[in-house]
């Protein structure tokens, strides 16, 4: 390796380094760049690892996916062959018993907000939405207690109505916080989805309410609708440049926890300054991004996206609140993933997203002068 390549990669690590000091603004910076650089060792030798098993393994395409054999199924930091799921070997679940755990008005009302935003819900039509709300049942939680313990049997399927979750998952023997849920969000989906063992652990921080979802059930309405989301949007996947990079597995996991939100002329997609938890992709249509600055208050547009263009990822990947509004232009479909599945699922693509993002403060000084910067 030349000079000019080492220096490079050593630029590209540091930049690496730099926004996840960002993001998690750690008290140690030494011990984090140690824990850091172990991550991106571990990452590198796991995908090394990937490429040749998926290489012996099964190679993946739309044509395989219909005879719904064994795929390859990446599941957090480990590789693991999985199960796929065959929705028309299904007709047994189809004649089991439906489950349903009675509630009152006010459970079925807080069940019912904190179910609003599940995108692995947003697929369903109205009959399953309510098939999924009357099976799901309350769980009340404790400072300290393990919801999912990573290498068990997958049992539920989790909704988040309040607490704070933490997110653990082993690296060399450790558990290592990876991340939380805040109040909101979903977890517990992939061990149901590939039958795989649980991929991390989920630990309450403090008291807090579920609402869990039976294997069954949860195979019954929402594995069966993946199989139909997968045909929908795979094509729309593999035309998005971003994912270009990733095999064809990885993207169709992206397809299996994305979920579709649709917005009217002039509806407001994300609002400058809240907190972040989603990122986009355009299906159809087209979004504007402004900017407003101190002095004026005024929205002033800075770019525009378009079918199989992505937004959103910034906050994400700073760990800042947004630093822009986006509005519809036109009727437009965005599928989005949420932060927890970003990390996961997008990784490889951080690099491109990162070239991009330090591309925007020349972009804005470019357009707004020296306004951009206040
Ligand atoms: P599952 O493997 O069924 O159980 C643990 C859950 O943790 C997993 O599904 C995901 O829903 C969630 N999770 C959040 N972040 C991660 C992560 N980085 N790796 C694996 N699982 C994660």
């Amino acid at each position: 390796m030349g000079s000019s390549e080492t220096l490079a990669g050593l630029q590209e690590l540091l930049h690496g380094y730099t926004v996840e000091v960002l993001r998690c603004r750690p008290t140690d910076l030494v011990e984090f760049a140690v824990q850091h650089f172990t991550r991106v060792l571990e990452k590198q030798r796991n995908e090394q690892g990937s490429t040749k098993s998926a290489k012996k393994g099964v190679t993946f395409d739309a044509k395989e996916e219909e005879d719904e054999e064994e795929q390859d199924v990446t599941v957090g930091e480990s590789f693991v062959c999985a199960e796929a799921y065959n929705p028309d070997e299904d007709e047994e679940e189809d004649e089991e018993p439906r489950v349903v755990h009675p509630k009152t008005d006010e459970q079925r009302r807080r069940l019912q907000d904190s179910c609003r935003d599940i995108l692995l819900f947003k697929s369903l039509d109205d009959e399953q939405f309510s098939e999924v709300l009357e099976a799901m049942f309350e769980v009340l939680v404790k400072p300290q207690e393990h919801i999912i313990d990573q290498g068990d049997d997958g049992d539920n399927f989790y909704v988040i109505e309040k607490g704070v979750y933490e997110i653990f998952v082993k690296t060399d023997g450790a558990d290592v916080c990876v991340g939380k849920y805040d109040n909101k969000g979903s977890f517990g989906e992939l061990a149901l989805m590939y039958n795989t063992p649980r991929a991390a652990t989920i630990m309450a921080a403090m008291d807090g309410a579920l609402w869990g979802l039976d294997r069954a059930t949860f195979h019954r309405l929402i594995v069966k609708n993946n199989a139909k989301k997968r045909r929908t949007y795979e094509a729309f996947i593999e035309s998005v440049p971003l994912l270009a990079s990733l095999e064809l597995p990885e993207r169709m996991k992206i397809v299996d926890v994305l979920g579709a939100r649709v917005y009217k002329d002039g509806e407001r997609v994300i609002s400058q300054g809240e907190k972040a938890d989603c990122f986009y992709m355009v299906e159809s249509g087209e979004v504007r991004i402004t900017i407003k600055n101190k002095q004026d208050s005024v929205e002033v547009e800075v770019a525009r996206c378009t079918r199989g263009e992505y937004f959103g990822e910034l906050a994400l990947v700073t760990n800042k609140p947004r630093a822009a509004s986006v509005y519809a232009v036109g009727a437009t479909k965005c599928l989005v993933i949420d932060v927890q599945a970003f990390e996961r699922l997008l990784g490889p693509c951080m690099d491109i997203m990162k070239r991009n993002i330090s591309q925007y403060e020349d972009q804005l000084v470019a357009l707004l002068g020296s306004r951009a910067k206040q």
